[in-house]
């Protein structure tokens, strides 16, 4: 919980090196405090005690890391500011405060029953601001949440009832095809996918539309909830987390939630596909030749990649049905994002320069890194087929895994269009202030990126 003014005799004060208040300057010197990144202490003066942590000379992430390392000391504490930047200050501290009080132990017999309250020494009137940064966060935790869902637990049905609650909630209008309706409709693509499975699939369309909308966007997400390979079955050490598959769906529902609830004046659909890849007799089969929604045929080469088929379809689907100024996607996709970016950033593939090199600043404000890749068209031969109109992966020996993916789904999508890979930011371990469990990458930067492209992309 995020409050303004004092909680709790606790305070939190973050030690650059520099000037401070005079008593703060006092107790600071009394404890000979240095203010090397992450160091802390805790001075007791009467009743209340001072949570001292350094931040050295940096800004930005670290704030995010001393705020969730205050809250592992004491769960509520009042945090006073220092000389930097407040909105600043605010917004790192209540994402940091926030993002940390994710516990993934609902399934716990014991769970762990520290709440956390942060108040706030700032004046009143960045109430708003508070909330705003607030109601993001939390909807990274809701993605976040929903993404750790163990893949008995959440099941395409599954999804599709959260997908329900999330539109009656938030008074979304919601349309849920099923398999019936998506063989009527043509949607072959992630039908095959789910062939293998005694699950459904869902194609699942919400949409967020104010009075005057100023852009019409589109959010794509995959939803494997549990990517087994296929017949190409994966080796078990691989298959451990691809419950983690269905995060791009995720994602795209916990920027809908913040978008409707800050009453954003965008018009949102968000349609995401919903399936498992699993292994059984009735599985689809490489050499396998599908026509998608769009019309396309797509050879399968490997069972495996299998997120781009359902895209297929949900971005045809997008492109002849919704028609949106812009069309994002969040997909756990390839393997090959953590080789070339290791867990520190999002992959960006875009027919847009502009959209791309906008992720790529507002991902660093963001706390959400995203690093543009080439879309060149020579990667297209790669994707050439003997027998149909393209193939489902680009070589057999992984050379540009991620680029030759995106360029699939390029051949699904008109108009403006970005694809993010958050394959290598799927899970957290040992970080400062994620829990072990999904990071759900991509809910601020693109709330952040949809606040600007209001007004158009610049
Ligand atoms: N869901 C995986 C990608 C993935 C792997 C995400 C590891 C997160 C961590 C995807 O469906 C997949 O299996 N991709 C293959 C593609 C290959 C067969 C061309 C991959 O990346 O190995
Ligand atoms: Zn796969
Ligand atoms: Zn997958």
């Amino acid at each position: 919980m995020i409050k303004i003014g004092k909680v709790s005799n606790t305070f939190a004060y973050f030690v650059r090196k520099g000037k401070h208040p005079r008593n703060i300057e006092k107790m600071l010197k009394k404890i000979k405090f240095k203010a090397d990144e992450l160091n802390t202490d805790v001075f007791r003066a009467g009743n209340k005690k001072y949570i001292f942590i350094g931040i050295g000379s940096k800004k930005g992430d670290i704030l995010r890391k001393a705020i969730a390392k205050a809250l592992s000391i004491e769960g509520k504490i009042t945090y006073i500011p220092n000389d930097l930047d407040i909105e600043e200050q605010i917004k790192l501290v209540v994402e940091g405060a926030v993002l940390y009080s994710l516990k993934f132990d609902e399934f716990k017999a014991k769970r762990d029953k520290k709440r956390y309250v942060l108040g706030l020494m700032v004046d009143r009137k960045f109430k708003k601001f508070i909330n705003k940064v607030k109601v993001i966060a939390e909807s990274q935790n809701y993605a976040r949440r929903l993404a750790g869902l163990p893949p008995n637990i959440g099941t395409p049905e599954y999804m599709v009832k959260e997908a329900r609650e999330l539109a009656k909630k938030l008074g979304l209008s919601i349309k849920v095809f099923d398999k019936k309706a998506l063989k009527r409709k043509g949607m072959n693509a992630i039908l095959s996918v789910n062939a293998g499975s005694d699950k459904g699939a869902f194609i699942v369309h919400l949409t967020y539309k104010p009075e005057k909308p100023r852009i019409k966007v589109a959010i794509a997400g995959k939803g494997i909830t549990f990517d087994a390979g296929g017949l190409d079955v994966k080796p078990a050490r691989y298959m451990f987390n691809m419950h983690l598959d269905k995060t791009g769906a995720c994602v795209a529902l916990g920027v809908i939630r913040a978008v409707a609830l800050l009453k954003m004046p965008v018009e949102v659909h968000v349609v995401i596909g919903l399936t498992e890849n699993v292994i059984g007799s009735k599985a689809y089969k490489p050499n396998s030749i599908i026509k998608a929604y769009n019309g396309k045929t797509i050879e399968i080469l490997h069972t495996d990649a299998e997120g781009r088929l359902v895209l297929a379809d949900v971005l045809s689907y997008i492109s002849k049905d919704i028609k949106p100024n812009y069309t994002f996607d969040f997909a756990t996709l390839t393997g090959a994002m953590s080789i070339s970016l290791g867990k520190y950033a999002i992959g960006a593939f875009s027919n847009d320069k502009c959209l791309s090199e906008l992720a790529k600043k507002i991902g660093e404000k963001a706390g959400e890194k995203a690093w543009p890749f080439p879309m060149w068209e020579e990667y297209n031969e790669m994707l050439k087929s003997d027998f149909a109109d393209v193939k489902n992966i680009g070589s057999w020996n992984g050379d540009a895994g991620s680029i030759t993916a995106a360029k699939f789904l390029e051949h699904f999508v008109k108009g403006k269009w970005l694809h993010f890979d958050i394959a290598s930011m799927m899970i957290a371990e040992k970080h400062p202030y994620y829990r072990t469990g999904p990071i759900a990458p991509g809910v601020r930067l693109l709330v952040n990126m949809l606040e600007v492209l209001e007004n158009g992309c610049r």
